[in-house]
């Protein structure tokens, strides 16, 4: 009896020490002697280096890599207590391959309740969301992000900041890298992207609720006044079990993110981190064969072409000049050559004049050597500054594919002028057809066909691709006809290199007036709600075949919403269809979910406009279109849209007087390069 009681209860022990051991939890590491000895659970494109670096994204582009200390932490005694202190330092670089100002994304230290974040190209979310889950309470995500990539969708103040995320990559609070330096406590920037090894601090103190983050150059010690401090209560965040490690992703540039040292605990200071057997990074710059063979032969080559030349090759030379900067050859497929584009052009000769444009002329051409027929449109620019981010963009832009967008194939740059390559569309765009009926008249199912394509390439730029595209100037003018008259939409993002530069005479409201959206006015921000405000202005256009605003109508000038609005208020939409069209030429049904479609979304409530997605459910008929009346619209919600616009307007912006305009009720305002397209 006695010995059997005695064997259980050794069984038992011996079952609760195997179940603990297996479930261990540690409290502290260090690592600063390399990462060997760490059994790191790594994924994606993360490496550990032969010397014991963890490179936490290798040279694949646009993907991400995580890297996680293998056992789980208690952040807590129990499930529903609060969150431990707990501080951690660790030292990393950022190494972008194109000499030191490109690179993409970042890293981040984050705790997570797993180890198995988001793979793949979630551009903008530096691996640790994805578009389903970012901002979502469920995420117990907690992130101090080392950012290097200023997103056009997050709220980034720059591409060099410091910030603490809080289940959303949009961070909580953030601040542009940098310290603050010795006794006198001056602030001094740093550069994140710079190569240069720095050390991050990030400090929770559990009683106080107060989370510290420091950053500081390596061999400068730690700052007394942090970088970021904030008073945020982790005990919702942290469950009682997390994961602690890093997250980066690449983006488009080729960005080595490393780290070189890392020590946790948990209710303590972090242990400091030994500098003197830190693994080492690979050196920078060309390896030593390329100087002392490559170099002088390159050296060689370059006097013989000089001299060989001659006064033909310079005289050629300053025809065509066009510079050629580091940051460029990553850009290789998508460069076109000035010389090229001037031969297809028959050197932008006015016969090949396509049209004008707010942001610049558009030229026919053929490539000399594919034959391929091309349009160009030459944009000037004086901000150079602008004019790189935006290549970036357009190089990324010109990657999509959808067969109702403009292909855009690449692009050309010469001092201040870029030019645009995009694939030729023999029909020319819509608003020439709209507005020339005495040459031909797009029928009804034209126009319904063109109107479902505009649709379609505008919800794959909102949703179907990678990143969130916002056009910012849906009009007719920026839709082309293809051979088959599918509906392309053109020209997006071009409003966008306005938006970097600066130019103090103008705002930031870019776009064209009678489709900008009045909360675009007032905020001066571009939204996908603001494209479908635009796309409403748009499907009225094509449905009544008048500009929204028509400046030389007879009898004044004449909004078109207002018209179509108060035609359904007297429940005879039908009459404000484009007269062109026939009394029996078109169907009625169809007629009328496109006008009324247009109303909801020229809605002054973005939030009552419908999505894309909606849209192209009510277009297809498989979403049986709202009652007008049950969402709200009145027309003095519709006139409140007008009046708002204008007051504000004119209080925040401050646009050229000269060119600015102003009718009785409904007051637009622009100066000459907003109203573009034509
Ligand atoms: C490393 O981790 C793996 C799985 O996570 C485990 O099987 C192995 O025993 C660990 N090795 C050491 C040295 O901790
Ligand atoms: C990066 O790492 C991933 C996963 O280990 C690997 O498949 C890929 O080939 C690596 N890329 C390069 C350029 O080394
Ligand atoms: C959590 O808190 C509730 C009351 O707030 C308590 O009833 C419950 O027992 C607690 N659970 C744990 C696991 O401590
Ligand atoms: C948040 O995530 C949970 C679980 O994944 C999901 O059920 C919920 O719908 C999400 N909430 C939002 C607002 O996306
Ligand atoms: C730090 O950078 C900001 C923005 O780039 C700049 O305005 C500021 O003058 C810089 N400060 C110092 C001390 O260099
Ligand atoms: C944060 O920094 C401030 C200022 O140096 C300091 O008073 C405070 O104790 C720090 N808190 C933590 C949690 O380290």
């Amino acid at each position: 009896m006695e010995a059997a009681t005695i064997f259980w209860a050794i069984l038992v022990a011996a079952c609760v020490l195997v179940g603990f051991a297996a479930s261990s939890s540690d409290t502290e590491f260090r690592y600063d002697d390399g990462f060997q000895s760490a059994n790191l659970s790594l994924d994606g494109i993360a490496e550990l280096t032969k010397n014991g670096l963890l490179m936490l994204t290798n040279d694949t582009q646009k993907d991400t890599g995580h890297a996680f200390h293998p056992n789980p932490i208690i952040f807590k005694k129990s499930s529903n207590g609060s969150a431990f202190s707990f501080a951690t330092t660790f030292i990393f670089a950022i190494r972008s391959q194109f000499k030191t100002d490109l690179s993409a994304e970042g890293l981040a230290f984050v705790i997570a309740p797993t180890k198995d974040l988001p793979r793949g190209i979630w551009i903008g979310f530096l691996g640790l969301f994805d578009k389903t889950n970012n901002g979502n309470a469920t995420n117990h995500i907690f992130a101090v992000e080392l950012d290097t990539f200023q997103n056009l969708n997050s709220r980034d103040i720059n591409d060099n900041h410091v910030g603490i995320d809080i289940n959303d990559i949009n961070s909580e609070k953030q601040e542009p890298a940098g310290y603050f330096a010795g006794k006198d406590g001056l602030f001094r920037n740093l550069t994140l992207k710079s190569g240069k090894p720095m050390q991050v601090w990030v400090e929770y103190d559990g009683n106080k609720k107060e989370i510290n983050v420091t950053l500081a150059p390596l061999k400068a010690g730690k700052p007394t006044i942090p970088l970021l401090n904030m008073i945020y209560d982790l005990s919702p965040i942290l469950k009682q079990s997390m994961y602690v490690g890093f997250s980066s992703a690449s983006g488009p540039f080729k960005t080595n993110h490393y780290v070189l040292g890392w020590s946790f605990k948990v209710n303590g200071e972090a242990q400091n981190l030994d500098h003197s057997h830190l693994p080492k990074l690979p050196r920078l710059g060309p390896p030593p064969k390329f100087l002392t063979i490559g170099l002088p032969l390159i050296c060689l080559l370059s006097i013989l072409t000089v001299v060989l030349g001659g006064i033909y090759y310079a005289r050629r030379q300053r025809k065509f000049a066009e510079v050629l900067e580091d940051w460029e050859v990553a850009y290789g497929p998508h460069r076109f050559k000035y010389k090229d584009l001037y031969a297809a052009t028959k050197g932008f000769r006015d016969t090949e004049l396509l049209g004008a444009g707010g942001f610049g002329k558009v030229y026919k051409g053929v490539m000399p050597t594919s034959k391929l027929a091309i349009a160009v449109k030459r944009v000037s620019h004086e901000s150079r500054q602008g004019m790189r981010e935006f290549v970036a963009e357009i190089v990324s832009i010109g990657r999509m594919r959808h067969r109702n967008i403009v292909p855009l194939l690449g692009y050309c740059r010469r001092q201040c002028e870029l030019l645009l390559v995009y694939e030729y569309m023999p029909n020319g765009s819509l608003d020439r057809l709209l507005y020339n009926p005495q040459k031909f008249v797009l029928n009804w199912n034209q126009r319904f066909q063109i109107i479902k394509g505009v649709a379609s390439g505008l919800f794959y730029l909102h949703q179907g691709w990678e990143q969130v595209v916002v056009h910012r100037d849906v009009k007719s003018s920026n839709v082309l006809l293809d051979g088959e008259l599918n509906g392309r939409l053109g020209d997006f993002g071009l409003a966008r290199l306005y938006d970097h530069g600066t130019n103090p005479q103008t705002t930031h409201v870019v776009g064209t007036v009678g489709y900008l959206a009045p909360e675009h006015y007032r905020t001066g921000k571009a939204t996908t709600s603001s494209d479908v405000y635009a796309f409403g202005a748009f499907l009225l256009e094509v449905g009544c075949g008048k500009r929204p605003i028509e400046p030389q109508a007879p009898n004044g000038e004449v909004i078109l919403v207002d018209r179509v609005f108060s035609c359904w208020k007297e429940g005879r939409i039908l009459q404000a269809v484009d007269q062109n069209l026939g009394t029996n030429d078109f169907a009625k049904d169809e007629v009328e979910l496109v006008l009324k479609l247009g109303l909801l979304c020229s809605h002054s409530e973005p939030t009552a406009r419908p999505n894309m997605h909606q849209i192209m459910q009510y277009l297809e008929g498989s979403l049986p279109l709202p009652e007008l009346s049950v969402v709200g619209m009145s027309p003095g919600g519709l006139e409140c849209a007008y009046g708002k616009g204008f007051e504000d307007v004119s209080m925040s912006y401050s646009f050229p007087s000269s060119t600015a305009r102003a009718s009785s009720q409904y007051s637009y305002v622009a100066d000459s390069f907003l109203t573009g397209g034509r």
